[in-house]
C-alpha cells in the first residue's frame, strides 16, 4: 500500500541543528559502550546535592499541602513572589512588586525562548552578544527573528562595542541581551559602564534590555557580581532573569523567575499563560525556602567552585595548556591551542570524546563567535577534573 509521507517540520525548526549535548552525549554513550571511561565536563549541570532544607521543604509541601498537587497559576503562588522579591532586597538592594513586577519560570530558558516569542514577528531583530548560551539566539530563530551579532572578544574583555552597532539595527532591535557573569566566557563585569551602556542604548532606541543573572552567586576570589536593575532608570527599559538553578544546586527542579519592568513581566505572563501553568505549588514553596532560608549554601558553593577552578585551571597548565582564571560562574573558557584549532572546535570535542574520553563543549556550539575555543564546566571530583587535565594534555600533544 502506498502511504503519504508525513508533513516536514516548520522551517524555523529546520534550520536548526539538533541542540549542542544531544549530539555530544550520543558520542559519550558510544565511547562508553566500548568500554571507555568518560569524564564529563560538556555541560554545565550542578552536581552538588541541593540544600536539605529545601529538599525537607519540597517533601513537607507535597505531603501536607495537598492543594499543591491542583493546577498552578501561570503568575505563582504569592509566597515565592514575595520571597523573591525580599531576597532581591537583601541580596542587591532592588525593591520589586511582588504582585507586578516578579513572574516564576520553569527555568530561565523557557523564560528567554518564550520572551521572544511573545514580542518578535517575522524579521524582527534581537541583538545578541555572542558566543552565548544557545537559547539566546535558538530562541530568536524559532521566534521568527534575526540575531545580530555582537561579537564578544577576549581582547574586549568579552563585552560587547555597543558602540559598533549600525544606526538603522539599533532602531529595528527590539532587545538587547546581557548575560554577566557570562556563559561561556565567564567573563564578569568589573563596574557598571555597560549596564549604564545598555540603558542609554535603549532609552535612545527603544530597545528592551534583557539581563540574564543565572551566575551573579557563583564567584570567586571576592567578586561581587550586580544586579542590572540596582541601576537607576533600569526597571522602566527592561527584565533580569535569574534562576534557582546555580545558585541552589536545582537544574534538575526549574524554578526560575522574571523580575523587572511590570509591562515586560505581564506580557510575558499572558504569553505563558497559554502554554503552561508555571512551576508546581510544591516547587514553588520549596523555591521559596531556598530563598528565605540561610544562605550558607550559596557561599559554600562558590568556594566548592573556586576549588575547582583552582585544581582544572592548574593541572591544564601542569599539562601544557595555559588557559585564564575565571572570577564567576562555573566554567572555564579556553582558547585552543594550534594544533587542535585547525581540526576546529566541533571536531576536537569530538575526537577528545572518542579517543580520550572526556566531553567538553565546542566554543561553536555557543554561536559562531565561539569558534576557537572550548568550554570546560567546573563538575565532578576535584580528582576527575586533574585526570580531565592530563588527558586533555595528552590528547593536545598527540595532534602535533
Ligand atoms: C546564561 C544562561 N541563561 C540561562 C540558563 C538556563 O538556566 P535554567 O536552568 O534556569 O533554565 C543557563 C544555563 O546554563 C545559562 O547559562
Amino acid at each position: 500500500m502506498v502511504t503519504t509521507q508525513l508533513p516536514d517540520v516548520s522551517k524555523k525548526l529546520a534550520q536548526l541543528p539538533p541542540y549542542l549535548f544531544v549530539r555530544l552525549y550520543a558520542l559519550k554513550e558510544k565511547a562508553e559502550a566500548k568500554g571507555l571511561k568518560v569524564i564529563d565536563l560538556g555541560q554545565g549541570n550542578p552536581d552538588l546535592p541541593s540544600p536539605d532544607n529545601v529538599v525537607e521543604a519540597l517533601c513537607k509541601a507535597v505531603k501536607e499541602k495537598t492543594w499543591t498537587h491542583r493546577y498552578p497559576q501561570t503568575r505563582g503562588l504569592k509566597e515565592f513572589r514575595e520571597a523573591v522579591a525580599k531576597w532581591y532586597d537583601r541580596r542587591f538592594g532592588v525593591e520589586l512588586d511582588p504582585e507586578t513586577e516578579v513572574l516564576p519560570l520553569i527555568g530561565s530558558k523557557e523564560g528567554v525562548a518564550h520572551l521572544f516569542m511573545a514580542y518578535l514577528n517575522p524579521g524582527d531583530t534581537v541583538l545578541v552578544p555572542g558566543p552565548c548560551y544557545p537559547v539566546h539566539y535558538n530562541g530568536v530563530v524559532l521566534a521568527g527573528g534575526e540575531v545580530h551579532w555582537l561579537p564578544l572578544k577576549a581582547e574586549n574583555n568579552f563585552l560587547p562595542q555597543l558602540e559598533t552597532v549600525p544606526e538603522e539595527v539599533a532602531r529595528r532591535a527590539k532587545f538587547l541581551l546581557l548575560n554577566y557573569p557570562n556563559n561561556p566566557t565567564g567573563a564578569v563585569l568589573e563596574n557598571d559602564a555597560l549596564l549604564k551602556e545598555a540603558l542609554a542604548f535603549s532609552e535612545r532606541y527603544g530597545a528592551i534590555v534583557v539581563y540574564d543573572n543565572p551566575y551573579s552567586e557563583i564567584a570567586f576570589d571576592g567578586y561581587v557580581a550586580p544586579s542590572y536593575l540596582q541601576l537607576a532608570g533600569a526597571k522602566e527599559r527592561g527584565i533580569e532573569l535569574h534562576s534557582l538553578s546555580k545558585t541552589y544546586s536545582m537544574a534538575g527542579w526549574r524554578v526560575a523567575f522574571a523580575v523587572g519592568n511590570a509591562d515586560i513581566i505581564a506580557a510575558l505572563g499572558k504569553f505563558k499563560s497559554f502554554l503552561d501553568y508555571g512551576i508546581p505549588g510544591f516547587l514553588q514553596l520549596a523555591g521559596a525556602e531556598a530563598l528565605n532560608g540561610s544562605q550558607d549554601y550559596v557561599r559554600n558553593t562558590s568556594r566548592r567552585y573556586q576549588a575547582r577552578r583552582n585544581t582544572l585551571v592548574g593541572a591544564l597548565k601542569k599539562h601544557g595548556w595555559e588557559v585564564s582564571s575565571p572570577r564567576a560562574a562555573m566554567y572555564v573558557w579556553a582558547k585552543l591551542p594550534a594544533p587542535a584549532a585547525k581540526l576546529g572546535s566541533q571536531r576536537f570535542a569530538e575526537r577528545l570524546i572518542t579517543e580520550a574520553g572526556v566531553v567538553l563543549a565546542p566554543g561553536v556550539g555557543f554561536g559562531p563567535h565561539g569558534e576557537g575555543y572550548v568550554r570546560m564546566a567546573l563538575v565532578g571530583s576535584e580528582k576527575s577534573l586533574e585526570e580531565a587535565a592530563r588527558r586533555i594534555g595528552k590528547f593536545i600533544k598527540g595532534l602535533k
